[in-house]
Formats: C-alpha cells, structure tokens, sequence
C-alpha cells in the first residue's frame, strides 16, 4: 500500500505530455502497488505567488500571524503535509523557457520551508528533512537536452533534482519526453521512447 502524490503542473491542459505520462505512472502504480492517488493539479488550481503574508508569517509565532499570514501559512502547511504523507511522488513538469512552469515554481516556493522541510547540520549544511520518499519526474521539453550542443540549456531537469533533493527528497528517476517539435514522425518517436521508460518504471515496481 503506497501513499502517492501526483503533482501536474503543465499549462497545455489535456495536450500535455508531462500529465500523460505522471498520470500513466501514478495510477500504474496505485494498480501494482495498491494505495491511493492524491492528485494536486498546479494547473487547474494554480498556487498564488507567494508574498509577504506568508513570508513574514512562516517566521512569526502562530499566535502572532494576522488573519492573512495564517491563510498564506496554512496554505503552503498543506501542501507540505501532502508530501509528508506521500510514499512515493510523481511529478510532471512541461518546460517553459528553458526552465520550470511558474506553476510549478509556485509550489517549490511555498515547500521550501525553513526548519519545516530543511534545516541546517551541526556543520552549516543545509539538510533536507522529508527524507525516505521515492520520487518520479516527468519532464517533457519540445527539444532535445538529455544529450547534445543544447544539454548546457536544461535549466528544468538540474533545477529540479537540486529543489528536490534540497529538502531531502534525493532518490528521483527521471523519465523525459523530449524532441516533440521536429515534426509529426519525431514527437511519435518521442512518445514511445517515453512510452517504453514508463512501462520499465512500472516493471521495476510490480
Ligand atoms: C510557453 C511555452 C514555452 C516553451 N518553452 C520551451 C523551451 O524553452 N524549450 C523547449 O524545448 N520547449 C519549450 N516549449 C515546448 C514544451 O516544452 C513542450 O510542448 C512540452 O511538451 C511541454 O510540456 P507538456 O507537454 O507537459 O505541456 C515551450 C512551450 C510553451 C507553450
């Protein structure tokens, strides 16, 4: 029995390849794994970008927030017991820019916690505190950047294993679907490679 959390963060909506394929292993899992599938759709409902509320009040005693900081607090404290709860996460991430969807970011703006989902080491390192988490991601990118002269421009997958493993959330698989933009035989190469690392994830699992 797993507790798994699906994170869909793409503006496309239903054209897009990284909520495919998160979803595909999300409930492939829930099938071989048993468990339930927490859906938190960035997209549908989009994280407002965080501001002084909740700066201000992640630092204040609880006692002490106004009316706003604890609906700023309460909401980023949601999306952190998500994880909390969650054996295993399973992330799609579309690239915008070069990078993340600002949805996306959103989410890692309100997770990325101090003293609540990263702290510091005897030593002054930073350590991640949501540890013994299995996480999926699912980038999807219309070039190419596992490989090549435009691997150097990959600011989505490098960024996303550091925010992750930041606040300890360090065993990732990645599974990508790139090169969907040189027309209509290379995007169906694209999708079944991608097809064939899912069903490999999903192996391992069973
Ligand atoms: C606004 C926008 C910006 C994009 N920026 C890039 C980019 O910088 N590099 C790239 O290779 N593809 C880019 N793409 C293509 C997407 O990465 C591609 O469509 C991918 O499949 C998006 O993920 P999704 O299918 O989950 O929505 C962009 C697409 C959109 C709509």
């Amino acid at each position: 029995m797993s507790n798994i959390l699906l994170v869909t963060s793409s503006p496309r909506g239903a054209e897009s390849l990284s909520t495919r394929f998160a979803t595909e292993i999300a409930e492939g899992f829930k099938v071989r794994l048993g468990g339930t599938v927490l859906t938190r759709d960035l997209a549908a409902n989009p994280l407002p970008h965080i501001g002084q509320a909740y700066i201000q009040g992640r630092v204040a005693a609880p006692e002490a927030r106004t009316p706003e900081q604890l609906k700023a607090v309460g909401l980023a404290q949601e999306l952190v017991d998500e994880v909390k709860a969650a054996d295993v996460i399973v992330l799609g991430s579309g690239m915008i820019n070069f990078g993340l969807s600002s949805q996306l970011k959103a989410w890692f703006d309100h997770i990325t916690w101090p003293r609540v989902t990263f702290g510091y080491n005897e030593a002054g390192r930073p350590q991640g505190l949501l540890t013994g988490k299995k996480v999926y991601v699912v980038t999807a990118a219309g070039g190419v950047f596992s490989e090549g002269d435009w691997a150097a421009f990959d600011f989505q997958t490098g960024y996303l294993r550091h925010l992750l493993g930041f606040i300890g959330l360090t065993d990732i698989e990645i599974v990508r679907v790139e090169g969907t933009v040189f027309g209509p035989e290379a995007a169906k190469a694209a999708i079944a490679a991608t097809e064939a690392q899912v069903r490999s994830v999903l192996e391992k699992a069973a």
